[in-house]
């Protein structure tokens, strides 16, 4: 099983290099926050921040918030964090989205969770964990993509360029891995929630627009998304004629 912790540790540098060039997280963020009445005064969780972008997208819209905690359980993309944010209203938590009691002194009014939610393995005990930071009435608002959700729409481009490069890969004799998780379904969604004393409050479906190719060969450049080239040697990846 692969230890996303570990490559996300090798990730901060070129994560937020990529973050910042092209519009990907940019506009993920920008959109979710808007679909949430972000106020001043109210005390918000950014789980699984990454390297600087929620954060800052809850800032631009309501500087004035009393507190963010900024929560990753990657020592890097915090480190790249801490250089980006330094407003006083923020504080970074080094936690694991499953254990959040006892890092905050309050409970919170907003967790917000961008372009990570499919990514985490016990989803269940995450779940758990933000209905017990949440105050009573409080919000969880998170985005899944087409890789992991079926939206009922035409495939966007990135599916059809990540089924190509398995096709080839599998062409070659290569393995394919890299620890992409099932697609999930409304009802799966709803039934995991509900478990945790949530109600399903609203969905918005939002087109981020195509990615071109050169957003992507960028995209696999950051360790922890490249995952599933993990069985190909470095001189495969580098030689289109080589099979293993
Ligand atoms: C694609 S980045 C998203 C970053 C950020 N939300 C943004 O929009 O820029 C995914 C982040 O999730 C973090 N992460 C993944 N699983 C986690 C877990 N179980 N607990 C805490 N952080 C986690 C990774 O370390 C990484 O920083």
């Amino acid at each position: 099983m692969i230890n996303f912790q570990k490559l996300w540790d090798k990730s901060g540098t070129k994560d937020d290099e990529y973050a910042r060039q092209y519009p990907q997280y940019i506009k993920t963020n920008e959109k979710l926050v808007s679909l949430v009445d972000v106020r001043p005064g109210q005390v918000i969780v950014d789980l699984a921040c990454g390297t600087w972008m929620t954060t800052e997208a809850v800032l631009k819209t309501c500087p004035n918030v009393r507190k963010v905690y900024a929560v990753d359980f990657s020592e890097d993309m915090l480190r790249v964090a801490k250089t980006r944010i330094k407003a006083e209203n923020v504080a970074f938590i080094h936690a694991d989205a499953t254990d959040l009691v006892g890092h905050f002194p309050e409970k919170v009014d907003l967790a917000l969770c961008n372009s990570s939610f499919w990514q985490f393995d016990d989803r269940s005990a995450i779940i758990r964990a933000i209905r017990t930071v949440l105050k009573d009435g409080g919000i969880f608002v998170f985005n899944l993509n087409q890789q992991f959700y079926d939206f009922g729409a035409p495939e966007a481009n990135q599916k059809v360029i990540i089924d190509a490069i398995y096709e080839e890969m599998r062409k070659r004799g290569f393995e394919v891995t890299g620890g992409l998780k099932e697609k999930m379904t409304k009802e799966e969604i709803e039934e995991l929630f509900a478990s945790a004393g949530f109600t399903l409050a609203k969905t918005a479906r939002y087109d981020v627009g195509p990615r071109s190719l050169d957003d992507f060969l960028n995209f696999f450049t950051i360790p922890a998304t490249a995952t599933f080239f993990e069985k190909v040697p470095e001189r495969a990846a580098r030689n289109p004629e080589h099979s293993p």
